[in-house]
C-alpha cells in the first residue's frame, strides 16, 4: 500500500485502520456502490466510530462536491478505491489555490487544518475511504470569494 503517505500521519492507529480497511477494498467498493447517492451528491457509511479514530466509506456520484471545508482538529488519510477525485486546496498563509487529482489506488494525507474542496469530476461513481484521527467532531465550511482568503461560513457538528 502507499505506506509512505500513511506514515506521514502521526497517528499510528489511523494508519493501521486504513491499512486494515484497504485489505478489504473489493468488498468495500461493492458496498459503496450500493449506497446509491442521488445525481450530483454523495452518500456515506461510517465504518469505524471511536473517539480516537473514525473511518468513512463515501461514494460520489458524478459532479458531487464537498464545498471548501476543513476537518476541525482532526488529521486525515484519504484512499481512493475506485474512480478519481479532483481536490482544490489552499496552503495556509497563501491565497493561491492548488489542484490535484486523487486517482484510484492513491493515498493522500491531510494535515490538521488542511482546507479543501473535493469533487468527482469524472463520469462514473467514485468510492473512497476516509480515516480521521481523532474522530471527526466537526467540519468547518468556508465561502470562497473570488481571489481572496476563504471565510468561515458554517461549522457542521459531526459528533455531539
Ligand atoms: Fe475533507
Amino acid at each position: 500500500m502507499a505506506g509512505l503517505v500513511a506514515d506521514r500521519c502521526d497517528d499510528a492507529r489511523a494508519a493501521a485502520v486504513l491499512s486494515e480497511l484497504v485489505r478489504d477494498a473489493r468488498r468495500l467498493v461493492a458496498r459503496g456502490l450500493t449506497l446509491g447517492p442521488p445525481p450530483g451528491e454523495r452518500a456515506w457509511l461510517r465504518l469505524v466510530d471511536e473517539l480516537d479514530v473514525d473511518a468513512w466509506l463515501i461514494v460520489w456520484s458524478p459532479g458531487a462536491a464537498t464545498g471548501m471545508h476543513d476537518h476541525g482538529d482532526s488529521q486525515g488519510i484519504v484512499r481512493v478505491l475506485r474512480g478519481s477525485l479532483l481536490e482544490r486546496y489552499s496552503v495556509r498563509g497563501r491565497t493561491r489555490e492548488r489542484v490535484r487529482q486523487l486517482r484510484a489506488g492513491t493515498t493522500t494525507f491531510l494535515a490538521r487544518g488542511h482546507r479543501h474542496d473535493v469533487v468527482n469530476a469524472g463520469r462514473a461513481e467514485t468510492v473512497s475511504l476516509h480515516v480521521y484521527a481523532p474522530g471527526l467532531t466537526r467540519m468547518n465550511f468556508y465561502s470562497v470569494p473570488p481571489a481572496s482568503e476563504p471565510s468561515l461560513r458554517e461549522t457542521y457538528p459531526v459528533r455531539p
